[in-house]
C-alpha cells in the first residue's frame, strides 16, 4: 500500500434480509472511501442499516454484492478463515455494548486479542504479546485495572478495555459501532476523546456510527445512510 491507496473503499456494497416470504433490502448500493487519518461518521437514523454496514466493512457478513478493499486488497470475497485472520490482523471493533469476555479479565481480553492478530495460540506465555496488551490498556488509562474482569469495571472503564482490544494490534482501520451509546454523556464524551486520540496517534481511519450530532461534531467528516442508500452531507 502506498500512501495514496485509501485504508478502506468499498463500492457498491448491498445487502439485503429475507424474512419469510419479504425481503427487506437495507443496502442498496453503498460506496465510500476512507484514508489514513481519517475520521468519519456514520449517521443515519435507527434502523438505517449503519450497524449492517459496519459488519460488513468488519467481515463478520458478507454483502450480496460489491467490493470491499482494505489497504488495496480485496476483502468481500474471502471465506471465513481468510476473512478472521484478516480482520485480526487489519481491523479493530468497537461494539456499542464492549462485547468483552466476561470469564477473562481486562489484560487477559486484550491479550487473546494481540495472540489472535500474531496468529499466536491463544494459550502461548509470549511476552512480547503480553507486554502490547499491558501498553495497550495503560494507553487508555487503566495500568491499575489488568486483573479485573469486566462486571469489576464500569461502563466507561469496560468501554476503553474494548479500545485497547481493538487497537492492540495496530489495525489500519477502527469500526465502532454506537461506542458511546451505552455511557452517560460525560462519560461517553471521555470514551470518545480516547477513542479518537489513540485512533489518531496510530494513524487509523476511523468509521463510527452514531446518532449523536455531538459524537459527528467531533469527527472530520460525516456520511449519512438514507433509504439504503449513503447521503453525504
Ligand atoms: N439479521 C437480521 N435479519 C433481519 N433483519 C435485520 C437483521 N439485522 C438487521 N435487520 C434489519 O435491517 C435494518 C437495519 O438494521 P441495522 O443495520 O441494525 O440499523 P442501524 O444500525 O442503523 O439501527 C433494520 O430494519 C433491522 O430490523
Ligand atoms: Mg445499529
Amino acid at each position: 500500500m502506498n500512501d495514496s491507496t485509501p485504508v478502506l473503499a468499498a463500492s457498491g456494497l448491498k445487502k439485503s434480509y429475507r424474512m419469510g416470504v419479504e425481503t427487506l433490502a437495507v443496502l442498496r448500493g453503498v460506496s465510500l472511501t476512507l484514508h489514513a487519518g481519517e475520521t468519519c461518521a456514520l449517521m443515519g437514523a435507527s434502523g438505517s442499516g449503519k450497524s449492517t454496514l459496519l459488519h460488513l466493512l468488519g467481515l463478520m457478513d458478507r454483502p450480496d454484492a460489491g467490493e470491499i478493499l482494505i489497504a488495496g486488497e480485496p476483502m468481500h470475497g474471502l471465506g471465513p478463515r481468510r476473512a478472521a485472520r484478516a480482520r485480526a490482523a487489519r481491523i479493530g471493533f468497537v461494539f456499542q455494548q464492549f462485547q468483552l469476555m466476561h470469564e477473562l479479565s481486562a489484560l487477559e481480553n486484550v491479550l487473546l486479542s494481540r495472540r489472535l492478530a500474531a496468529g499466536a495460540p491463544w494459550w502461548s506465555r509470549g511476552a512480547a504479546e503480553r507486554a502490547a496488551a499491558r501498553a495497550a490498556l495503560e494507553s487508555v488509562g487503566l495500568a491499575a485495572r489488568l486483573r479485573h474482569r469486566p462486571t469489576q469495571l464500569s461502563g466507561g472503564e469496560q468501554q476503553r478495555v474494548a479500545i485497547a482490544r481493538a487497537l492492540v494490534s495496530k489495525p489500519v482501520l477502527l469500526l465502532a459501532d454506537e461506542p458511546t451509546g451505552n455511557l452517560d454523556r460525560r462519560t461517553g464524551e471521555e470514551v470518545l476523546t480516547l477513542l479518537l486520540a489513540r485512533a489518531k496517534e496510530q494513524g487509523a481511519a476511523v468509521l463510527l456510527a452514531t446518532h449523536d450530532p455531538a459524537v459527528a461534531a467531533a469527527c472530520s467528516r460525516t456520511l449519512r445512510l438514507h433509504e439504503g442508500l449513503v447521503v453525504i452531507s
